[in-house]
């Protein structure tokens, strides 16, 4: 109660991102989120809708506030990092001070500072390729956004973070274990963007393209010298959550084969074949980060926490 939360990551009310700030916003903390500049407006349209209520809504019926969203691209730390056909993009139009370093200066003006800080976030050009066949470039850009982002946010709202403050990201299993099917079957598989504004350079990325599994196990071991950096620095702790399959906005945009799409095969694997034969729900993941975020767990950091239904520990399916 009475915590500041920023959360990176959330541009509607599917995602990992909205059910965690929602926890946070049901505990008490003042909710701010940093949102990419190209799905921007349609976040703040969809806001407005009295479709959203249902998803906003408290334990104690009242609605979640989203105090402020800042226009934030994780891919840029500086103005200087932005390249000029980005500033010219017709999906930035109209929105400024959106790298790393100016959205902590605008949070920190508008509210000294920040006890939680969340990263939820993922992206890669080349979302639709297997490994075998990334370019370097889209692997760096992949990387870029989806874990040194979670570096440069540290480095920068670490000053404003006290002692006893906490980060958390979001990572994949297949961080740390070959998912077979996933990647390399990946490079028949069209993407059917359902992003009505992503058939951009950018496509919305998933844990299941092969090249953003780098990024998760960059974010892994990036977790556990970041807690020991900001430990000592800061005061502050830095965790981990390895969730399951979850059909959010990014993952239903990757295709599939016919009658099913990646993520739905997910989801029916692990309910086929976790100890618990339970489907996640992103409330799920949820709960575990608002624990992560508390002083429940305040001498918990550098974790890796598994929040799948325990399927991480299968090593054999039935
Ligand atoms: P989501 O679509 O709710 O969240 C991804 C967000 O990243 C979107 O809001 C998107 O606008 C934002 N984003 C993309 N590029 C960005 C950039 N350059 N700067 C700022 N924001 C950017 O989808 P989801 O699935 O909830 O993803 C959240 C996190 O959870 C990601 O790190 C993802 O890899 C992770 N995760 C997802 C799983 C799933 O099954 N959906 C499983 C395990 C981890």
């Amino acid at each position: 109660t009475g915590k500041v939360a920023f959360i990176a990551g959330v541009a509607d009310t599917t995602g990992y991102g909205w059910a965690i700030a929602r926890e946070l916003a049901n505990a008490g903390a003042t909710i701010v989120v940093g949102t990419w500049p190209p799905v921007l407006k349609m976040f703040n349209m969809a806001l407005k809708k009295k479709a959203t209520d249902e998803a906003k809504k408290l334990d104690d019926g009242s609605l979640m506030e989203i105090a402020k969203i800042y226009p934030l691209d994780a891919m840029f730390d500086v103005p200087e990092d932005v390249p000029d056909d980005v500033k010219s993009n017709k999906r930035y139009a109209g929105v400024e001070g959106y790298t790393i370093e100016e959205c902590v200066e605008a949070v920190k003006k508008d509210y000294g500072q920040v006890d939680i800080l969340v990263h939820s976030l993922a992206n890669g050009p080349e979302v639709t390729k297997p490994l075998l066949e990334t370019s370097r470039k889209g692997y760096l850009a992949a990387s870029s956004a989806s874990a040194y982002s979670l570096v440069s946010m540290v480095q920068r709202f670490g000053p404003i973070m006290p002692k006893g403050g906490a980060v958390i990201s979001l990572s994949y299993v297949a961080a740390v274990r070959t998912i077979p099917g996933y990647g390399g079957g990946m490079s028949s598989a069209k993407v059917r963007s359902t992003h009505p504004h992503l058939e951009f350079k950018h496509a919305p990325a998933f844990c299941v393209d092969s090249h953003l599994l780098r990024p998760k196990a960059q974010l892994e071991s990036d977790t556990r010298t970041l807690a020991y950096e900001a430990g000592r620095k800061y005061g502050i702790r830095v965790n981990t959550i390895s969730a399951g399959p979850l059909k959010s906005r990014a993952a239903s945009a990757i295709g599939g084969d016919g009658e099913k799409t990646f993520i739905e095969r997910a989801i029916d694997y692990s309910v086929d074949n976790a100890p618990l034969d339970q489907p996640l729900y992103a409330e799920d993941v949820g709960r575990t980060a608002l624990c992560l975020l508390t002083d429940l767990t305040s001498a918990v950091t550098g974790m890796t926490m598994y929040v799948d239904m325990g399927l991480h520990s299968m090593g054999q399916s039935l």
